[in-house]
């Protein structure tokens, strides 16, 4: 695991804040991330989903990992996780043209709400707050959702305002389509695993992209920072694509 650290300079923010971002967890073992996170001691820690495999009650067990990274993040800095396309079901999204849709309607189990409130993390499922004179947004996979269409309404209220602006965003791909012409001062994803394999700096495949795809890690317009995932390895295994913790840090000089 190696901590990657990026710094954005944007006056909006009236002074330096440190960011965490963590993402793509999907059960591993979540200790090693929480002390790097300690040594880190961030301001605020982004989750921006696959945190957990979809919150249903026959991955109780399976998502402890994934309380227990959130419950300690949200000891060391406060937290804000909004679901990838795993925590709602959308499982099979690598298909570049999936032929089976996805179609359905967004469930959590109670057993894993009233587990996430109990790590104490700032929920945002396609909603925003604001905290400590910043705007905070997260906007879920719309991977279950009619075209696989994300839910973009309350952006207008979350982007109205002088304030600075955070969103959560699983996907990256939906900078370019959605997101690329509003006023957000940091955009953070996860989802495309660094492009799986690593070569020449570049990703080979990503979920929603395809081959070769643009955004897979790195930072883009001084304002799109995407990790490369937590999780050590998948049954895909992973070749010069180390996981990663994200350290943001934004200061108006
Ligand atoms: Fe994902």
């Amino acid at each position: 695991m190696k901590l990657t650290e990026y710094k954005i300079v944007n006056e909006k923010f009236p002074g330096k804040y440190t960011f965490a971002l963590i993402s793509d967890l999907h059960g591993d073992e979540p200790c090693g991330i929480i002390k790097i996170l300690e040594e880190t001691a961030p301001d605020f820690i982004l989750a921006p989903g696959d945190i957990f495999e979809p919150l249903e009650d026959k991955n109780n067990e399976l998502n402890e990992a994934g309380f227990e990274l959130l419950q300690a993040s949200a000891k060391i800095a406060p937290t804000f996780f909004s679901p990838g396309n795993h925590e709602i079901g959308g499982v099979r999204s690598w298909l570049p043209k999936p032929k089976l849709s996805f179609e359905k309607e967004k469930k959590y189990s109670e057993y894993s709400l009233k587990r996430l409130a109990e790590t104490g993390v700032r929920f945002l499922d396609d909603a925003y707050c604001v905290y400590d004179g910043i705007a905070f947004g997260g906007l879920c996979s719309g991977i279950i959702n009619p075209e696989q269409k994300p839910k973009l309404d309350f952006l207008s209220d979350f982007c109205a305002g002088d304030m600075p602006k955070v969103l959560l965003c699983h996907h990256p791909e939906y900078y370019k389509k959605y997101l690329k012409g509003l006023d957000i001062d940091l955009i953070v994803s996860g989802h495309a695993h660094g492009g799986q394999w690593r070569f020449f700096g570049r990703g080979v495949f990503a979920p929603g992209q395809g081959l070769f795809p643009k955004y897979t890690s790195g930072i883009h317009d001084n304002r799109l920072v995407i990790s490369k995932g937590l999780k050590k390895g998948r049954t895909i295994p992973r070749i010069f694509n180390s996981p990663e913790i994200v350290k943001i840090t934004i200061a108006p000089k």
